[in-house]
């Protein structure tokens, strides 16, 4: 479910525009190729010579607060808004004691170097794409034959079940991916006999390889976690929160986190904190080595991934980061800036060693607009994923290291399908994309506007919807019963968003069959494509996971055994192996302790549909 956070908080926005900025500290020429957007050149900037002396005092002034606030801050805790904790040197050449070398001597020498970027689109079935390339031709006038990126690189489909549904979750579904096996909805790399598994990344930074994860919503959410931590519920984000950050028998084996979540690393004792216990996880990891930059600036301050010092956690969001249609560029990162600022800092800290990196970049909020139903907000999204698989693939092509990407979802979400009868007559072929065009914000954002309203007298909430929120989607042909519903919910004290959602849905003539996920196969993707021949064609998810360890060739059986070694995991995990299988076997009804993936009930009908009432 969406969670509700704190919308465009005011951000202290720099005087200085970024390019300008980055200018001055390298002293080099910015290169901005590929970037849309960004055209002024640098020599035009330089032509003002009154802005030329001001830099050169800005550029000391940079300089000496620089060296001040690294003298004056060595241990200083707090979040610092703006900057990473530390002023960082471009990419200093390789200290020969970070774990970077290989740690088996005994490694074939002359395998070839090579990076993996794995994209996971979460939520995102087939009928996505079909809503995003229409919308896309349609909002920007062009030709039909004017496709996606993605459908460009089109290899093959996926079948998603986990180990205990036909439906899976995003835990059983990246659980898949990281250790290449079927586990239960909830399961983050933990095995339904309740023990982990090692994953494709823990092996990965084992065998000498630079690690990362760049998401959109909190880091320690379940696509996210599967890759770096193990516990037996999704929802065990504290527990997840502290092995991300080293905690861990394997210690720290991320080398790179970018996203939201910030609150579950802060301590119940400081406001904005989700975590249930008083530990301060940023210290903590300060005092390891981790860098950490918080909003905005902090993003700026990377330079796109050409000032990066490793190990770095940036979490731009205490929860999820805005939906793309909601998000302004100076406050958040879009998906696509933090792909590049990842793989270009990974490429570089990796340059001078014979193995490459592995990064995880997910889509996350595809998948919360398919949980909203909200169309509008699921186009920017999935728009947003296709600009960052853009990105990922002109890198491949800059890259010297052999490099692929893949990309596939875990699971589809909402059941979207690009059409919907909304009469007994016989509907129309048709939808309108104009619809969502119109629409200028998601209906989470609608419906925190309208819980923010100040006053609840009926009159004065109904006016309200009226004459600014209705405008705002530009919705003219709203009936009472709609102003009725959003009225009620905010008298109520209850989110409109699904109300918002339905609005634009039916004008739209989009539908939905669920708020929770479907049994729908999701496509794979793959550049270069002869690269991932073993992924052409229809597969399981966890022949997904096979493949993104052999591209690698790194053992992932081996750390399986690690983390199993001595029959401390569950001790590690938190807890005794049989409160584990009870807790799972609570939660998610489902029984064994045997591991063998079985669905019980699929041949008996229960009536379900007398439960509750529908509409
Ligand atoms: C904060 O965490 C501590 C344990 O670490 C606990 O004793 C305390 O009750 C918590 N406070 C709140 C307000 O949850
Ligand atoms: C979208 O907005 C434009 C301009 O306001 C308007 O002409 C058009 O009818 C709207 N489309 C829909 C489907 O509401
Ligand atoms: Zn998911």
């Amino acid at each position: 479910m969406p969670t509700d956070r704190v919308l465009s908080p005011a951000r202290r926005s720099s005087e200085i525009g970024d390019e300008q900025e980055e200018a001055l500290l390298t002293g080099q020429h910015v290169d901005r190729k590929g970037q849309t957007g960004r055209g002024r050149g640098f020599f035009t900037r330089w032509k003002n010579p009154i802005i030329v002396t001001w830099a050169a005092i800005a550029t000391i002034i940079i300089l000496v607060f620089g060296v001040l606030y690294v003298r004056s801050h060595p241990n200083d805790d707090k979040p610092t808004p703006g900057a990473p904790n530390t002023p960082n040197t471009p990419n200093t050449p390789k200290n020969p004691n970070t774990p970077n070398t290989p740690n088996d001597p005994k490694a074939p020498k002359n395998k070839k170097k090579r990076n993996l970027i794995f994209m996971v689109s979460d939520g995102m079935g087939p009928a996505s794409l079909s809503l995003t390339r229409s919308f896309r031709q349609f909002t920007e006038n062009l030709a039909i034959d004017d496709v996606l990126t993605l459908d460009k690189h089109f290899i093959g489909s996926s079948r998603t079940r986990s180990s205990n549904s036909l439906v899976t979750d995003s835990a059983a579904g990246a659980t898949a991916f990281s250790c290449g096996l079927k586990s239960y909805n909830g399961a983050i790399s933990i095995l339904p006999d309740g023990n982990p598994c090692g994953t494709v990344l823990e092996a990965a930074k084992a065998a000498g390889y630079m690690t990362g994860l760049v998401v959109t919503t909190s880091i320690t959410d379940a696509t996210p976690a599967c890759f770096n931590s193990h516990v037996n519920m999704r929802w065990e984000q504290d527990r997840i929160a502290e092995q991300q950050i080293g905690d861990h028998p394997l210690g720290r084996v991320t080398d790179l986190m970018f996203g939201g979540g910030l609150c579950h690393f802060m301590p119940n004792t400081s406001i904005g904190s989700c975590r249930g216990d008083d530990r301060d996880l940023i210290k903590e990891a300060r005092k390891s080595g981790w860098q950490f930059a918080y909003t905005i600036d902090g993003f700026k301050y990377l330079r796109m991934g050409k000032f990066v010092k490793f190990p770095i956690m940036g979490l731009w969001a205490p929860a999820d980061i805005p939906y793309d249609i909601d998000r302004k560029d100076t406050e958040y990162p879009s998906l696509a800036a933090m792909a590049e600022t990842a793989i270009t800092a990974l490429a570089l800290e990796t340059r001078n060693s014979d193995k490459g990196f592995f990064l995880m970049i997910e889509g996350s909020r595809i998948d919360h607009a398919g949980h909203g139903n909200d169309p509008a907000a699921q186009v920017r999204e999935v728009r947003a994923y296709d600009k960052a698989f853009e990105v990922v693939r002109r890198k491949i092509d800059e890259m010297e290291t052999e490099t692929i990407v893949i990309s596939t979802s875990d699971h589809e979400t909402g059941g979207l399908s690009t059409a919907r009868q909304l009469h007994e007559t016989y509907p129309d072929y048709l939808w309108y994309p104009s619809v969502l065009a119109n629409a200028s914000h998601s209906s989470e954002y609608m419906a925190k506007l309208l819980a923010d309203f100040p006053e609840r007298g009926k009159m004065k909430v109904t006016k309200y919807i009226n004459d600014e929120l209705l405008p705002l989607q530009k919705i003219t042909d709203a009936d009472d019963e709609e102003v009725a519903k959003l009225v009620k919910a905010k008298i109520d004290g209850l989110s409109s968003a699904y109300v918002w959602a339905d609005m634009i849905s039916r004008r739209a003539q989009i539908g939905w069959s669920t708020h929770g996920h479907s049994a729908v196969d999701v496509n794979i993707y793959a550049y270069p494509p002869e690269a991932a021949k073993k992924l052409w064609g229809n597969h399981e998810n966890t022949e997904i996971g096979e493949f993104l360890r052999n591209y690698l060739d790194v053992d992932v059986d081996a750390i399986t055994k690690k983390l199993r070694e001595g029959g401390t995991h569950a001790k590690w995990m938190g807890k005794e192996l049989d409160e584990i299988l009870e807790e799972k076997e609570k939660s998610m009804g489902v029984g064994g302790k045997t591991g063998e993936v079985t669905v019980n009930g699929l041949d008996s009908y229960h009536g379900v549909h007398k439960r509750a009432c529908m509409h």
